[in-house]
């Protein structure tokens, strides 16, 4: 069932063949592209990584030459490159490095065309610093000669293609309505719940899902210390608790720490931001002290 406020930012939308470029073929880069070719529209991998591109060939997936080549015959540029956490702060460097190059071939492109940030970005971040750098170099204006949008991705890495295909729902910032809807076209014939919104808020709504995840895995850690100092069977309290609906199964059996690429990374460098903010990101602090002290039990 829908939640009645997100009712209005969810809409069906006509499927039509789009051309794309991905840009960090990557996890997400490369799930995003495959799975975009499964629902027919035609897809270019760029990377600055030789050998990730001559992977893709390997699997004759159409990779591009250069990103100038590659982009010039999109009409949708994805931004899949790495945002690392460095000292507790994101560092933009690769998506700002992927933003001087698309903005300079923007500047010759004579069709309207959308770039749209999957990497994982701080609320801010997409209008604060990659709009800029794509408006610098490109000599062109976001939301009139070109379009922007925060289209976070919420796969997991051992999943990928079938998370991206199978998402819960697609989240969609745009910078300007024309931008927005382009890329609901794009995503039309996955047949899941598109929700569109403000750039903020798309990247908000990316680090709340990672930071509920962590925070989930952090309280049935808790859990399963209580029922190990108790004498209990973990897996029994954990698994009847998760039968409630409303709960879920995910991350509900204990006795190991969360890692991976993402949920580390995000939720610290989500800290420092809800610090910067001058709020105390007491939940999230937290979480990852629970999760630092399930590491060293390990
Ligand atoms: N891995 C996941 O499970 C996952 C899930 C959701 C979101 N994300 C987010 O998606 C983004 C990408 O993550 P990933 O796991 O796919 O990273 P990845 O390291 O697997 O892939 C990134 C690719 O980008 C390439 N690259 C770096 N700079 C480039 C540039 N300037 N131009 C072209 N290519 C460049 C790299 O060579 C690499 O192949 C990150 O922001 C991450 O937080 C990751």
């Amino acid at each position: 069932m829908l939640v009645p406020a997100l009712a209005p930012v969810l809409e069906k939308t006509e499927q039509v063949r789009l051309n794309v470029s991905i840009v960090g073929s990557g996890a997400v880069g490369k799930a995003t592209g495959t799975g975009l070719r499964q629902l027919g529209h035609s897809v270019i991998f760029c990377d600055n990584d030789s050998k990730v591109l001559e992977g893709l060939k390997k699997e004759e997936l159409l990779v591009a030459d250069s990103l100038a080549a590659g982009l010039a015959s999109s009409d949708i540029v994805m931004i899949c490159v790495p945002t690392p956490t460095v000292n507790g702060h994101q560092n933009l460097h690769h998506v700002l490095e992927a933003a001087t190059e698309i903005g300079a071939a923007l500047r010759y492109a004579s069709s309207f065309k959308v770039v749209a940030v999957r990497s994982t970005v701080l609320p801010g971040s997409t209008r604060r610093e990659i709009i800029p750098v794509l408006e610098r170099v490109s000599g062109k204006k976001a939301g009139e000669d070109f379009g922007v949008c925060a289209n976070p991705e919420f796969l997991r890495a051992s999943s990928a293609l079938e998370d991206f295909l199978s998402a819960s729902r697609i989240v969609i910032g745009e910078s300007d309505s024309r931008a927005g809807a382009i890329l609901a076209g794009l995503y039309a014939g996955l047949r899941r719940p598109i929700v569109r919104c403000g750039l903020e808020e798309a990247e908000l709504i990316k680090y709340a899902s990672n930071a509920f995840l962590a925070n989930k895995i952090s309280f049935f850690n808790e859990i399963y210390k209580i029922s190990r100092k108790l004498g209990v069977d973990d897996k029994i309290v954990s698994r009847a608790v998760s039968l409630d609906e409303r709960i879920g199964g995910y991350g509900v059996i204990g006795g190991s720490a969360f890692g991976g690429p993402c949920l580390p990374k995000d939720l610290e460098a989500l800290i420092t931001f809800v610090r910067e903010l001058g709020l105390n990101p007491g939940i999230l602090r937290e979480t990852a002290r629970v999760n630092e002290e399930m590491r060293s039990d390990q």
